[in-house]
């Protein structure tokens, strides 16, 4: 699916036009290839702490351009500001206003990630309005960038460093290419857990890994992400999607299992497939979804039930076929597609936001259960997606679904993805229980 208004105006007339209208210019983002620089541009590292002198040296360590000083007039490809030890809101302005006079030096694409504390933990009401104040800071700083630059955060609670592995990681997700559609989000990583892998091009190497409605759309990028960062893949889907299916599973070289996910033994289903047909399983991603649209006053049965069955319901089976199972014990790791229509509501879709708000819920609750077995569980709330599903929607509504967001365009299915082979990752085992929206920074549910 493309979006053909950002391909027209990325350049010559197109552009001008657009830009001598006041029309949205929205820009092509750096999106990860394998082999791609992590970053292009020097880094520049801000934060007096010593969690900011440690993180400089891994990045020198990556053998990348790393400044402790701005340079005036070089051009940056992102900036960290790290502020993991504020006392109060007067520690903010100093490293906030040192930033601030880097920004016009930002490259296309650029990134600007913090790092500092969640204002729970705070101890004090002072400490915790500083640490609350990142986040208003960064959500309205994504919202200023342009030219495909990004903002995010990284939140570390007391006892977890900024040298610990999923920090480590999380720094290094939100500045490749791999966040191009992730702005104004934080991300907690909340214990030491994780282990970083020997080959950062193939981070899932050596992983069995499960994917639900892998026939087309989200499922089927998810599939071919999952891949090519070195899983091997067991695909499900309907019998009904059987030749679609195949196909997946052909192009990367899995197994496909014809399945509907609402089966009572639909867990037991996938976990007999993946043991017998490759030895193990490792990671289930659950994407397979429906809508069923309808204002709720003309809501029915069929509409509601079907809904909240795939979408809810037959998770929670599977994820406890999942637990019960011994072969489900390694640093297991399960991510959840919800949505941001689950955060903000959508008119029309009160059966589908109650199973994503629903999604988010049995993922926080089941993320205790999960770190017992030394596993965690996630959700990835993508937004506007260019998909066979969002090119129904009709045309105006779409254009409006598409530009209301920071970076003014629709994402890609590659950009669920990416969030969700990183959440899959060895190296993402500090996050748990969270919710990762990959929406651009929609302006819908902030
Ligand atoms: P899609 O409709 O293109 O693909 C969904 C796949 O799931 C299909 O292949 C379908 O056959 C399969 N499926 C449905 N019910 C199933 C069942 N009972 N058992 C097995 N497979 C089943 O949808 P799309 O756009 O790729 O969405 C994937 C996920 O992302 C869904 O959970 C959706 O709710 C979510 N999402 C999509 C967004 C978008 O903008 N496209 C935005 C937010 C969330």
């Amino acid at each position: 699916m493309t979006d053909k208004y950002t391909q027209l105006v990325s350049h010559g007339l197109g552009r001008n036009v657009a830009r001598k209208l006041g029309l949205p210019q929205p820009a092509l983002l750096r999106r990860y290839k394998p082999g791609q620089a992590l970053i292009s541009g020097p880094i520049l590292v801000q934060g007096a702490s010593a969690g900011a002198e440690e993180l400089a040296a891994i990045l020198l360590s990556w053998d990348l351009d790393v400044r402790r000083h701005a340079v005036p007039r070089e051009k940056l490809g992102a900036i960290i500001l790290v502020m993991d030890e504020l006392a109060g809101p007067e520690d903010l302005e100093k490293p906030v206003l040192s930033a601030a006079s880097s920004l016009r030096d930002l490259a296309p694409s650029a990134r600007f990630i913090t790092v500092s504390r969640p204002a729970d933990g705070a101890g004090t009401p002072s400490g915790a309005a500083a640490r609350q104040g990142v986040d208003g800071f960064l959500r309205s700083l994504a919202k200023e960038l342009r030219a495909g630059a990004t903002a995010n955060g990284i939140l570390l609670p007391e006892g977890v460093s900024a040298t610990s592995p999923s920090a480590v990681a999380a720094l290094r997700f939100f500045l490749s290419g791999r966040s191009a559609f992730v702005d104004g989000q934080f991300l907690t990583v909340s214990t030491a857990e994780g282990r970083l892998p020997s080959d950062f091009e193939k981070p899932l190497a050596g992983k069995v890994a499960v994917v639900t409605g892998a026939a087309r759309g989200i499922g089927a990028a998810i599939a071919r992400t999952l891949y090519r960062d070195g899983a091997t893949l067991v695909l499900v889907d309907v019998p009904a999607a059987g030749d679609h299916l195949a196909g997946v599973a052909n192009e990367v070289h899995g197994t496909a299992l014809q399945l509907d996910i609402s089966r009572e033994d639909a867990g037991q289903r996938i976990i007999d497939h993946a043991v017998q047909r490759h030895g193990h399983l490792d990671i289930v991603v659950h994407n397979a979804g429906i809508t069923r649209d309808k204002l709720l006053a003309n809501m029915d049965h069929s509409r509601w039930s079907s809904v909240l069955n795939v979408n809810i319901a037959a998770q929670l089976r599977i994820n406890q076929a999942l637990m019960a199972s011994e072969h489900f014990r390694d640093s297991p790791r399960i991510v959840s597609v919800a949505s941001t229509s689950g955060i903000a509501g959508n008119r029309g879709q009160t059966n589908y936001a109650a199973s994503k708000a629903g999604v988010m819920g049995l993922v926080r609750a089941t993320a205790p259960l999960l770190a017992h077995h030394g596993g965690t569980i996630n959700a990835v709330a993508p937004g506007f997606i260019e998909t066979e599903m969002t090119a129904r929607i009709p045309l105006a509504l779409r254009e409006v679904g598409r530009r209301l967001n920071s970076l003014q365009q629709g994402g890609q299915p590659a950009d669920v993805a990416e969030a969700i082979a990183f959440l899959a990752s060895d190296a993402a085992g500090g996050i748990n229980g969270t919710v990762l929206r990959v929406c651009g920074q929609n302006v819908v549910g902030a």
